[in-house]
């Protein structure tokens, strides 16, 4: 099947390669020529360095470049089975677009979007063929992290999503299927361990450097304060503010003030050279006292499990998926419910009733979820 992918930005660029590799011929379109130039540069640089590590030859690298077609018109999309569209984040530019394919394609062509916080619901609502509409989430860089999300919206045909998984398996993707609620998986079940690390820094328990060194400790490859220096605090703090208004303002995905305070600074994070911490230098290390490690690392975690559980039991997506989701999305350590599972979820759902009771917040709630596997 031939696939096309529209926006030759960082994701677009990334899918069009993944898909090259998996043998299928691309059309890659975007509106400004300077992108498909850039993006095609940085693609045959990117794969020379998988030559010369070996995981590709010459003539397989080549093969790559030469089946990805680029042009500045939809128009180019004749014959492909799959669009992929990976534009700017705003949800009246993708159903304008979105718009525009459903009269231009065949209704027999599927129609996707790499969005990571608006509506499928939404997007599919302006087609005229809303049911080959479907969500199909990559995570940066899409030529290295295996996770991609499925999502279909309610108008969505039946067998669409099944056929999608079997399509990112042949990729060599690890495919999930979530429903289409606010943040998917990923970016709904990971916002407890950017926010409850900044309630726990600014009611001064524990200084950033502290809460990313004991988060290192539990496994994790980066602390949130590093983390969220290396995804940028404008993109951070506007998907916790979109989840946040999404759940029509739940406690549990406050935003932090602290954090507003460095987008209002244009303190962005490494992008910047100076987020949390100041570039190139980064989190300076610590000593670290085992009890406030635990401390902190507790408050976290239960606070992740309890997301997690509350996801699943709102029917979000299976507890195999979702740990799935965590390690091979955001690269967890473990899957939180394994985590839960390890550490019991009767000491997770005590430990927030403690945070309950000493704060009075309404963020602490156990999710019914989590009591139910007590
Ligand atoms: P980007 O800004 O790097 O690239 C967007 C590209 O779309 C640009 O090259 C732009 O010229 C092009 N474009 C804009 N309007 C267009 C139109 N009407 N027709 C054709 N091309 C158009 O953006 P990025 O980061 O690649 O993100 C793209 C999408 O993927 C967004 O929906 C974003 O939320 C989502 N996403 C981004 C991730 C990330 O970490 N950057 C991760 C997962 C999803």
């Amino acid at each position: 099947m031939k696939i096309g992918v529209l926006g030759g930005g960082a994701m677009g660029a990334g899918i069009a390669q993944v898909a090259a590799q998996a043998g299928h011929q691309v059309v890659l379109v975007d509106i400004q020529e300077e992108q498909l130039s850039k993006a095609m540069d940085n693609l045959k640089k990117g794969l020379n360095k998988l030559v010369e590590k070996g995981k590709f030859t010459q003539e397989q690298s080549h093969q790559i470049v030469e089946s990805i077609q680029t042009s500045t018109s939809t128009n180019a999309f004749a014959g492909c089975g799959l669009i992929i569209e990976a534009i700017v984040e705003k949800l009246e530019v993708k159903q304008s677009v979105f718009q525009q394919l459903d009269a231009l394609l065949d209704e027999s062509v599927i129609l996707a979007t790499n969005t990571s916080s608006l509506s499928v619901t939404a997007i599919a609502s302006v087609c005229q063929h809303p049911e080959r509409v479907i969500g199909l989430h990559f995570f940066n860089p899409a030529t290295i992290m295996p996770l991609v999300e499925i999502i279909p919206a309610i108008q969505t045909a039946e067998n669409l999503p099944q056929q999608l998984k079997d399509m990112m398996i042949s990729w060599k993707k690890v495919p999930v299927v979530a429903k289409d609620w606010p943040g998917f998986i990923v970016n709904r079940v990971a916002r407890p361990y950017y926010s409850e690390a900044l309630r726990i820094y600014d009611e001064g328990l524990a200084s950033q450097p502290e809460i990313d060194a004991a988060m290192r400790q539990a496994g994790f490859k980066m602390g949130p304060f590093e983390l969220m220096d290396l995804i940028g605090h404008d993109v951070n703090y506007t998907v916790t503010e979109s989840v946040f208004a999404s759940f029509y303002f739940d406690p549990r995905f406050k935003p932090s003030i602290t954090q507003k305070k460095l987008l209002e600074a244009r303190w962005l994070g490494r992008k910047t050279g100076r987020g949390f911490y100041t570039y190139p230098d980064g989190c300076p290390d610590v000593e670290l006292n085992d009890n406030k490690a635990r401390e902190i690392q507790n408050r976290i975690l239960c606070m992740l499990i309890n997301e997690a559980c509350d996801a699943h039991y709102l029917g979000l997506a299976s507890e195999d998926d979702i740990d799935l989701a965590m390690t091979k999305g955001v690269n967890y350590p473990k899957g939180l419910f394994l985590w839960g599972k390890e550490w019991g979820f009767e000491k997770v759902n005590e430990s927030l009733q403690f945070l309950m009771s000493q704060y009075q917040d309404d963020r602490y709630r156990s999710s019914n979820g989590l009591k139910n596997r007590i």
